[in-house]
């Protein structure tokens, strides 16, 4: 196991925007994440941080550069294998927690696992096990309209974890969520982080949010505006 787990080199993606016509969302973005690294994604809209959390989670590919997570290079692999390598390491949460309406939240944290190509009984128990985690055992019955927004996206984390990923990227998963429900999705995976090292690279415009990451990166216009520390960034000193 390498401590590297994200080697990004020089990422550019070009999207075709009309008739002979081309946007670069991405221009040329290098940088390194290391296991259990806890990574604010911050920067105007439309400067390519979705683009680039789809590259991370292996859901597009580059158009230029070379992307290799947990030391494997994406750039070399088929359909199969990224889809494999989806299942095996990653671990997504999006804004609108994108669970299945007619499924109750047992299946649907049990879902990865049956992509996975795990057996029905050891599903439901490991699904079990993740609900419990993220608090909320008592509603495995339950369907998604039926429980609040806040507990949603606590679902979606569940289901993110249940193959046990060793990368959460989380595309602004406070986004639809209260102050207060934001604090409690974020304390949860920070305690993920902590706990149990996985690492963690989260897109947010909020500066609260961001502050409970450790480092900070900055896209401005497909580029890196800044890499480093959040307290730095934020000009509060390098007291912790
Ligand atoms: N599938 C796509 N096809 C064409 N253009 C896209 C596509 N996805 C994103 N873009 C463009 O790429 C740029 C970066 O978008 P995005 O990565 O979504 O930015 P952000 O998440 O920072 O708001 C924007 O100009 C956007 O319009
Ligand atoms: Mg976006």
């Amino acid at each position: 196991m390498t401590t590297l787990l994200i080697h990004a080199e020089q990422l550019g993606k070009t999207y075709r925007s009309g008739p002979g016509q081309e946007l670069a969302a991405l221009r040329g973005i290098s940088f390194t994440v290391a296991r259990s690294e806890f990574v604010a994604v911050m920067g105007p809209s439309g400067s390519g941080k979705s683009t680039l959390m789809n590259i991370l989670g292996c859901l597009d590919v580059p158009s230029s550069g070379r992307y290799s997570l947990e030391g494997r290079d994406i750039g070399r692999m088929t359909g199969d294998q990224l889809a494999h390598l989806r299942n095996r390491y990653i671990g997504f949460v999006f804004q609108g927690f994108n669970l299945l309406p007619r499924m109750d939240l047992r299946d649907n944290v049990a879902l990865p696992l049956l992509y996975a190509g795990i057996g029905r009984r050891e599903r439901r128990r490991r699904a079990m096990a993740m609900l419990e985690r993220v608090g909320l055992a008592g509603h495995a019955a339950h369907l998604p309209s039926q429980i609040s927004g806040g507990q949603q996206q606590r679902v979606a984390i569940a289901r993110a974890l249940v193959t046990e990923p060793s990368l959460i990227l989380a595309d602004e998963p406070t986004g639809n969520l209260d102050t207060h429900t934001s604090g409690e999705i974020m304390g949860l995976l920070t305690g993920l982080n902590a706990d149990q090292g996985i690492t963690v690279v989260l897109v947010t415009h909020e500066p609260d949010i961001a502050h409970y990451a450790r480092r900070l990166l900055r896209i401005v216009d497909g580029l890196i505006g800044f890499d480093g520390s959040v307290s730095e960034y934020f000009g509060e000193g390098a007291t912790a």
